[in-house]
């Protein structure tokens, strides 16, 4: 967020800029004014994606709000309302459905790239703080939207989910009836839920106006991790990445519209077309997938404290990246050894996810072996956490990163005379 000192063509329009000089605020922040480097690759546009789906979520979340009941008796039958009734209700709730996930698949390409580009590093730590912030309150949100529907698994997930507060000694128990509104899941925690629900998307978009002005201060990361070193190195964001991102936004809304109209329930469970009863458990309780690679860990760990701590830390573990990575690179391009490690823990973190959404006593059947599910999320678990306590802090001080180039115009223009020939 940066003001540029542009002055529209336009007489009233400069006028009114200056007295209220938003026009050189965006052509500072979006426009021609803000320079960004020239070798940005499409990992690149998953942060204005991720604010593609707040404002989609923000949207589409107000007018179902309008024809939906947060009372336990009127809350499932007003979703069917949504969907029968309502005009394009169907749309709006799939849309509002589907954008959740879709949401979350960007943030988390958006992590990663972060994580391989070495984005957290300094002068960007603020900037990747703000950023884990944001998750946390997704999934807070995430979480407290998928009770409102009041199914079976709306119900059961959140039984589950908010009991895990009682763990903590001391205070667990309060925290958890704090949650409740009482001593059971009932109507005051649906209450409060869809209060909090609709109130945290427009704290995201506080955060996120603060993430983006962090991002403007050192600018840009870049897929080569080293820093501009002058003008020849950037090219405007307007036209250059505004085209680029609008290319990428097109292909993401073709994929968000394959769920939304071919698959709308792909990523559901059907569970939750049941209305929630209190007197009948489900077989097998499970959060949403965005949420099952923690949901494995916490299982992992036959404490129940234990695994909580454990939970919540493979998330906060996030903030000490910047100290974790003593690397003289950022990006992993140049630390092959880095980066294998790197890979694995996204192999990792997608089988925690896979082990989540099994159940406790599920095995897996290699090569005439039946392996407990449990056995391999402790593996998987134990890995998340060597990745970040010791792989990271000793593979990055250790490994001799490939020569860096001079500068990224270098950089580029090499590989133009190189695919020239
Ligand atoms: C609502 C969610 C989010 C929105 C709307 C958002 C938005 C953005 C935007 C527009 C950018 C600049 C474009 C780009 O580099 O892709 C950006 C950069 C960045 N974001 Fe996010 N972000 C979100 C969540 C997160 C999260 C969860 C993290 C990390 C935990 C994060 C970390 C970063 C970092 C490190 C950069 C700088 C990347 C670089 O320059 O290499 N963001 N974000």
């Amino acid at each position: 967020m940066a003001s540029s000192n542009y002055e529209p063509k336009n007489p009233v329009l400069r006028a009114f800029n200056q007295q209220l000089p938003i026009l050189s605020l965006v052509h500072g922040s979006l426009g021609a004014g803000y320079r960004a480097p020239k070798n940005l690759n499409y990992f690149w546009n998953f942060g204005s994606l991720a604010g593609v789906c707040l404002v989609v979520q923000i949207l589409t979340g107000i007018i179902l709000a309008m024809h939906y009941t947060p009372h336990t008796t009127l809350a499932f039958s007003s979703v069917e309302h949504i969907m029968r009734d309502v005009n394009y209700g169907w749309l709006l709730r799939y849309v509002h459905a589907n954008g959740a996930s879709m949401f979350f698949v960007v943030v988390y390409v958006h992590i990663f790239r972060g994580l391989y580009y070495g984005s957290y590093r300094s002068p960007r730590e603020t900037l990747w703080f703000l950023g884990i912030i944001i998750y946390l309150l997704m999934m807070a949100t995430g979480f407290m939207g998928y009770v409102l529907p009041w199914g079976q698994m709306s119900f059961w997930g959140a039984t589950v989910i908010t009991n895990l507060f009682s763990a903590f000694p001391v205070v667990g128990e309060s925290i958890v009836q704090l949650l409740w509104g009482g001593f059971a899941v009932d109507n005051p925690t649906l209450n409060r839920f869809f209060s909090l629900h609709y109130l945290l998307p427009f704290v995201i978009a506080g955060v996120v106006v603060l993430h983006i002005w962090a991002l403007h201060i050192p600018g840009s990361n870049n897929p080569l991790g080293i820093d501009v070193k002058g003008k020849q190195d950037t090219v405007p964001f307007y036209p250059y990445y505004i085209s680029k991102d609008a290319l990428g936004l097109g292909v993401f809304l073709l994929v968000f519209a394959f769920f939304v109209f071919f698959a709308p329930n792909f990523l559901g469970h059907p569970d939750n077309y049941i209305p929630a009863n209190p007197m009948v458990t489900p077989t097998h309780i499970v959060p949403e997938w965005y949420y099952l690679p923690f949901y494995a860990i916490l299982r992992a760990i036959p404490d129940k404290l234990m695994g909580v701590i454990a939970m919540f830390a493979s998330i906060l573990i996030l903030f000490a990246m910047p100290w974790l990575d003593g690397s003289s690179a950022r990006s992993s391009k140049f630390r092959p050894l880095y980066r294998f490690f790197l890979f694995l823990f996204l192999a990792v973190a997608l089988f925690l996810g896979y082990c989540g959404s099994k159940s406790p006593d599920d095995v897996l059947h290699l090569a005439g072996l039946d392996i407990p599910f449990l056995l391999l999320s402790r593996i998987a678990s134990f890995y998340y956490f060597a990745f970040f306590l010791l792989i990271v802090p000793i593979v990055s001080r250790r490994e001799v990163p490939l020569p860096l180039p001079k500068s990224i115009n270098d950089y580029v223009l090499g590989n133009k005379a190189k695919s020239a020939s």
